[in-house]
């Protein structure tokens, strides 16, 4: 007999038919999740993998002899052309131009942001602009446009919804002193409210005279990032949240021409052309080269390769709508659960509809009194049924204070309370804002999640009602 439900899932989301391939997929080469009964959303802190990639990787490391590519003899030559093809690969599958952008592996995604951040050439007069809800190695590159003496400004980004309006954006990127060197970064799809911020944004930015970090983490797994018709000069990503696996690589992908702005702090093995010790002098290397310090991780990178290839034999547009149907699923039976008392069981953070947003969807749980369930206390629960979820603020705290609603006051109050110069515990931080939710649960649907995973979610939703 049908379920009910599905039924009703179907009709209100028809299109999730066209994804059927997907659960077939699961059933071939994730049946691990079944068997374990996990039901796995956390899709935004890492993908999962299929059990082709693994098993077509170690076919590779089993069937060859690699050796380091920084040399020239036959095993270094294997690795160093399994690498490049890699590196084309990705290129080819953001649709960018190889003669206008560039690859330089990095161990995750932080990597990369790290990389932007201690060479862009900031320096006073010159501005960081970044919106409130970027991730944390996004903020971290304010340090060191502080240590330049850069301004540091954010963009608030507004309730509920948890966006910026196209007015509000012009206005700040309107602050950049022409002739200085600005950059502004935000987040494709937000880590905490799932927002798509718009990639119209790169070219107003860029007519504004900014140069543009575009934050595609939390995106590439779930959308097409097509750098043949939008050009952000630095794209940080990871690939084990598109693919699963391996874990450990991310890349920077950036414009050859945004590249030469940068100025690296120091050399390292493989970044020059000639380094000499007694002519305290070096020379480096040209493009990605520059960038990837020491060894590059030659064996896994090729995996790289077979997890693009995973995915677009999937097609990124049929995730991308899958994820869409099962979001909105979620988010319409989720938002309607209330208690006895009449007092709804969630606060969602950020959009209630699927438009323009992606698969995470963050909330607070209440009791039928109204007060906040504290975070750690759900995800308790969750854990006995074999729920995973992620909670906390997931590295993003300014989209936290805005949405759990901690004033810039409260925060000063901690921050230069008493003994609290150099060190604020997390639990220090949860007995300062007394009384506030200092997280939040977060739920987040990806490619392989299915039907019976968002029940489950709502099954357990429905079990915290009184
Ligand atoms: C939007 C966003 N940016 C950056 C990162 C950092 O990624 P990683 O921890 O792999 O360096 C994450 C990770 O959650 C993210 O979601």
């Amino acid at each position: 007999m049908t379920d009910p439900d599905f039924t009703a899932f179907l009709q209100a989301y028809p299109s999730y038919s066209s994804t059927y391939g997907l659960d077939d997929l699961r059933a071939t080469e994730y049946g691990r999740l079944d068997a374990s009964e996990q039901i796995y959303l956390d899709y935004t802190g890492g993908g999962l993998y299929a059990e082709t990639q693994v098993r077509q990787h170690h076919e590779l490391l089993s069937r060859h002899i690699f050796g380091n590519p920084h040399s020239a003899n036959p095993t270094s030559l294997a690795a160093t052309q399994l690498v490049e093809h890699t590196r084309a690969y990705i290129l080819k599958f953001f649709n960018a131009d190889p003669a206008e952008y560039d690859v330089i592996f990095t161990g995750n995604a932080s990597g990369a942001l790290k990389l932007v951040g201690e060479s862009y050439p900031f320096a006073k007069g010159g501005q960081y602009l970044l919106t409130f809800d970027n991730h944390n190695s996004v903020n971290g590159i304010r340090e060191f446009a502080h240590a330049r003496g850069a301004k540091v400004t954010y963009i608030p980004v507004g309730l509920p919804d948890m966006r910026v309006d196209t007015a509000t954006l012009d206005g700040y990127l309107a602050t950049g002193e022409k002739g200085q060197h600005n950059l502004f970064a935000y987040p494709a799809k937000s880590n905490f409210s799932s927002v798509q911020h718009p990639l119209e944004w790169i070219e107003r930015a860029h007519a504004a005279g900014w140069d543009v970090l575009l934050d595609a983490a939390a995106f590439a797994p779930t959308n097409r990032l097509d750098l043949g018709k939008v050009k952000p000069d630095f794209v940080p990503l990871s690939f084990y949240k598109i693919f699963g696996y391996p874990t450990g690589l991310g890349a920077l992908v950036a414009r050859r021409k945004a590249l030469g702005k940068l100025q690296r702090p120091w050399f390292a093995g493989g970044t020059i052309t000639v380094a000499s010790v007694q002519g305290d002098k070096y020379y480096l290397a040209e493009g990605h080269a520059a960038f990837e310090d020491g060894t590059v991780d030659y064996l896994n990178i090729p995996a790289v390769e077979i997890g693009l290839k995973h995915i677009e034999s999937n097609g990124i547009e049929n995730i991308q709508e899958r994820v869409r149907c099962l979001t909105g699923w979620l988010l319409d039976n989720l938002t309607v659960m209330k208690h006895s008392t009449g007092v709804p069981l969630v606060k969602v953070y950020g959009p209630t509809s699927t438009e323009a947003r992606g698969g995470a969807v963050t909330v607070n749980f209440f009791d039928k009194d109204g007060k906040a369930i504290d975070h750690r206390a759900i995800e308790e629960a969750a854990n006995k049924v074999n729920i995973s979820l992620r909670t906390g603020c997931f590295c993003n705290p300014g989209a936290g204070e805005l949405a759990l609603g901690i004033s810039r006051l409260e925060l000063d109050v901690c921050f230069h309370g008493p003994g609290h110069e150099q060190r604020l515990t997390l639990d220090d931080f949860r007995n300062c804002i007394d009384g506030k939710s200092s997280g939040a649960v977060r739920i987040s649907a990806g490619m392989i999640t299915n039907f019976n995973d968002i029940q489950g979610l709502l099954l357990f939703a429905n079990s915290l009602l009184s």
